[in-house]
């Protein structure tokens, strides 16, 4: 017990850096979910939710376990924000935001202005007034979330699909072909800090569609409108099955200097087949630098805009199915939430290793963003395998973990020490193994202690 003390108080103050006999208490390790597997890899991993089935624990256990960032489905769109011109209804919506706040998930708003989901009320409206209403609708909803959100998809669905990458037809469109770039430059106004998105459907791979979308950011870009990603929908089906070239578009879209992310993302399926395309997708965002997560269109096959298809990761009763596990390994992570399992808290525990260290090192990069956190930390072993390993760092003041995975935190802000959980203790001589941890507050820095 002594000797513990010893080792935490070295590591503490970042004293001890060579070898060590570890003698770690056993406890409960934190389980690889989604969201942690992919932040493991910088990125974050999302869902729809709906906030009308929060009061479903099954709904609720699996959205806080497994999701790192939040798209209200239906919430945050003209017809429910605006039910009247000019009166603002943000309570769903709110409902949303409150309870991702709460548990440390992030927000992507969805949709300032779209064809579809609009209030009874436009349609009496064309030319000036309308563009007004747009305009006005942008400005309060965009003002009333400043700086709560990560993104909004200010503009959904744009482009037609009649293959010769026009603009769909629309009352919004029929205001004028500017419209698109003054909902940006509106939605900049009313929030700076979110991240302004365009988003579509049927453009995964490189088309006319996607080509009429991508010609449109690189004219934004080169005169100054402000967008900052782009969203693909990726609704996969065997009518429309992922592209080959999928990647390529995504990465096509990043050069242009724009972020990308998956937005809505359901494949139509079961077993392996649905598995290796869920992989597929996976893998693409991983090998686009500016790739920045992904967000599947609800939990379980029932909570689905299509159910029919099965589309989703979890099944009618919350139990992960094949592509769950195929999404957490095709980050390179373990599952560790064991098929099977209904909701709430992971189930997973071990025991920790216990025996002799080498000497190992340890590096940590962040993602941060204003308010929040995410550090991965990479354990190395020295010339000498590992069989447990201890890192202690210190967090500045005002920072506090809210979550960590692939190792067992011990204390929340100020000094924290993470050690190896059951699978990852054993490092060979020379190689590495890895961990995160998400917080609150300003981003670690400086230096961490492996031990
Ligand atoms: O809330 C009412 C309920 O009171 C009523 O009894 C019921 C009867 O139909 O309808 C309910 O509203 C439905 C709403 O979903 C909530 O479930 C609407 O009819 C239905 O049209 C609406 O569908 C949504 C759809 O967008 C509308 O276009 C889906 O939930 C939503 O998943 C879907 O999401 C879109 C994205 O926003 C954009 N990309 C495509 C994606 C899938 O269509």
């Amino acid at each position: 017990m002594r000797r513990t003390h010893a080792l935490l108080a070295a590591l503490a103050t970042g004293a001890l850096a060579a070898a060590a006999v570890l003698t770690v208490t056993p406890s409960a390790s934190a389980a690889t979910t989604l969201g942690s597997a992919a932040a493991a890899k910088s990125r974050y991993f999302g869902t729809a939710a709906a906030a009308y089935k929060f009061s479903d624990a099954v709904y609720t256990g699996i959205l806080d376990r497994e999701f790192t960032m939040v798209t209200p489905e239906n919430e945050m769109k003209w017809d429910a924000t605006e039910p009247s011109q000019n009166s603002f209804s943000y309570s769903s919506a709110d409902t949303i935001v409150a309870r991702a706040k709460a548990n440390g998930q992030r927000v992507r708003g969805h949709a300032l202005a779209w064809h579809q989901q609009q209030p009874g009320w436009t349609s009496s409206l064309s030319g000036t007034a309308l563009r007004n209403a747009m305009v006005n609708h942008i400005t309060n909803v965009a003002t009333h979330y400043q700086g709560q959100l990560y993104a909004w998809d200010v503009v959904n669905e744009a482009f037609s699909d009649n293959g010769d990458g026009s603009r769909r037809s629309s009352n919004l469109q029929n205001t004028g072909n500017d419209w698109i770039e003054v909902a940006f430059r509106t939605a900049r106004a009313a929030d700076p800090s979110a991240k302004l998105c365009y988003n579509d459907y049927n453009t995964d791979g490189v088309n006319a569609k996607s080509t009429g979308v991508y010609t449109m950011v690189k004219d934004f870009l080169a005169r100054g409108v402000p967008i900052d990603c782009v969203g693909f929908q990726s609704h996969i089906n065997s009518a429309s099955p992922l592209p080959s070239d999928y990647q390529a578009n995504l990465q096509r879209f990043a050069d242009l200097g724009v972020e990308v992310q998956i937005t809505e993302l359901d494949i139509a399926g079961s077993g392996t087949a649905q598995a290796t395309t869920y992989a597929n997708v996976v893998k693409a965002c991983l090998a686009v630098t500016k790739c920045t997560g992904i967000t599947v269109w609800g939990i379980r096959d029932s909570d689905s805009w299509r159910s029919g298809d099965t589309p989703l990761l979890f099944d009618n009763n919350g139990n992960p199915k094949q592509a769950y596990d195929a999404v957490i390994a095709a980050f390179g992570a373990t599952p560790t939430s064991p098929s099977g399992s209904v909701s709430g808290s992971p189930s997973a525990s071990s025991s920790p290793s216990t025996g002799t260290g080498g000497s190992c090192t340890a590096t940590f990069t962040n993602n941060a963003w204003t308010g929040g956190f995410v550090t991965t930390v990479t354990v190395k072993a020295g010339a000498t395998a590992l069989t447990g390993w201890k890192v202690a760092l210190t967090l500045p003041s005002g920072a506090a973990i809210t979550n960590s995975w692939s190792a067992t935190a011990s204390g929340s802000s100020g000094a924290v020490t993470f050690s190896n959980v059951g699978y990852n203790g054993s490092v060979a001589a020379g190689a590495s193994t890895s961990f995160g941890f998400q917080g609150t507050g300003p981003a670690p820095t400086g230096t961490a202690a492996c031990a």
